[in-house]
């Protein structure tokens, strides 16, 4: 019995998939077909999926060609698979010619010509061809543009748009906002949405009225590493939560004046991003918090350095954010058992240690992130839209609770050092 194997993401399964398929059965007597896993795709960089894997499976199967379907999960599994199932023959599409040669060691490898004129990645743009309204400038917002191509359907415009987004001031984007989903566009916007617990609230509200959706711009609560931190956290493996302390700096560069993050004062473009894990891991209803800034320019309310310390029924929590101060931009989850610690720069990161006692029990975790979470975040804007569900990671009580540090900090409830 000759054996084949071939694998794919077979996301919304086209005919193209299916020719494969049917001429990969052909080349002998029994098909194996190896469907990724949604982990292994995002590691690999296809972030679009419309559907689950067991949704893909299901379609595969359907199909009534595969004798045999299993998951890819991992790098280097091709070799294993062959090994273990015995396979003669290891077949894809003519796109990955040449890109798995090295299989030729184990089996026989075998490019079948691609169908023309259909692939997953055209159905889905036809799905859902989003207009995000940006006029590419620089810095912040030139990031978004670039990482927007990462997502299917996503056009970028300057004049006609479905949606908006928006990097102005923080003290703008209540108007900004309002604005857009007024006009029942969708926006996603740069975290703060507001430095008001209430206009926050309201703009949620009108977004949720006018059904559309309103994306608080926290581009870290899309990093896998980050999600499976909490995920962890919630399950105990470090006991119960006494502390989170999160610090984020930068060495702003006031001359380069185009960009508009340059603007931003430190608790503005930091706080919400130190925040995030303080409101997720211990929620948002501290006892007590105390801010403490030291000013670059009072009168222009631009602080060098703000921290701010929570007092919890069972816990504690500090952030420190800066832009005319460095620091070591880390964050520690301290427990019962043990502690967590992701390093800097733990916005972006990809990696953390789960640490104890006995440093024999320590493990350490490593997810994939590509595009500092961004397209990540964009694609789960588009399929909000596309989808009319919210599949947004950042919740409102969250959104709302940043606000309201805000406020308060501009309504001068601070304590300030020299
Ligand atoms: N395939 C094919 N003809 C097409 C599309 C895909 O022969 N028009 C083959 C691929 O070469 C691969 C298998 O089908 O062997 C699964 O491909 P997959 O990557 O899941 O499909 P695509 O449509 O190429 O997906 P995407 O656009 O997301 O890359």
């Amino acid at each position: 019995m000759i054996k084949v194997i071939t694998y794919g993401t077979y996301d919304l399964l086209h005919y193209g998939h299916i020719r494969l398929l049917e001429r990969a059965k052909a080349l002998g007597d029994y098909l194996i077909v190896g469907i990724t896993s949604d982990d292994f795709d995002k590691s690999r960089g296809k972030i679009n999926n419309q559907q689950s894997l067991m949704e893909r499976i299901a379609a595969v199967r359907e199909t009534g060609i595969a004798d045999e379907i299993i998951v890819e999960e991992y790098e280097g599994q091709k070799i294993d698979d062959i090994k273990r199932y015995g396979v003669d023959i290891f077949t894809v599409g003519s796109d990955w010619v040449g890109k798995f040669d090295y299989l030729n060691e184990y089996c026989k490898v075998v490019y079948l010509e691609r169908t023309q004129g259909i692939s997953s990645s055209e159905i889905r743009a036809k799905q859902r061809t989003l207009k995000i309204f940006s006029d590419n400038k620089r810095g912040v917002e030139k990031k978004f543009v670039m990482e927007a191509d990462f997502v299917n359907g996503i056009e970028i415009s300057s004049d006609e748009y479905d949606a908006k987004y928006i990097v102005s001031l923080p003290k703008c984007h209540y108007n900004d906002i309002k604005n857009e989903l007024s006009r029942c566009k969708s926006v996603i916007c740069e975290s703060p949405i507001t430095c008001s617990a209430n206009q926050t609230k309201e703009l949620f509200e009108l977004a949720k009225n006018n059904k559309c959706f309103l994306f608080d711009g926290l581009k870290t609560a899309y990093s896998t590493a980050f999600s499976r931190m909490l995920l962890l956290v919630k399950s105990g493996v470090i006991g119960d939560i006494v502390s989170v302390d999160a610090t984020c700096t930068s060495m702003a560069d006031f001359n380069e004046s185009d960009d508009i993050g340059n603007k931003w004062n430190s608790i503005c473009a930091w706080g919400p991003i130190a925040l995030l894990p303080v409101f997720r891991i211990l929620g948002t209803n501290y006892k007590q918090k105390r801010i403490t800034t030291k000013w670059i320019d009072k009168k222009e309310k631009f602080d060098a350095f703000t921290k701010i310390d929570f007092i919890y029924d069972n816990a504690v929590a500090s952030i420190k954010v800066a832009k005319k101060a460095k620091s070591e931009g880390e964050l520690i989850v301290t427990g019962t058992k043990g502690y967590i610690v992701v390093p800097a720069p733990w916005w972006k990161t990809d990696y953390f240690e789960v640490r104890y006692e006995n440093p024999q029990d320590n493990k350490r975790y490593f997810y994939q992130l590509d595009g500092e979470g961004i397209r990540y975040e964009i694609a789960a804007f588009a399929k909000s839209i596309s989808a009319m569900k919210n599949f947004s990671n950042v919740p409102i009580d969250i959104s709302i609770a940043i606000s309201k540090i805000l406020e308060d900090f501009y309504n001068g409830d601070i304590v300030e050092i020299g």
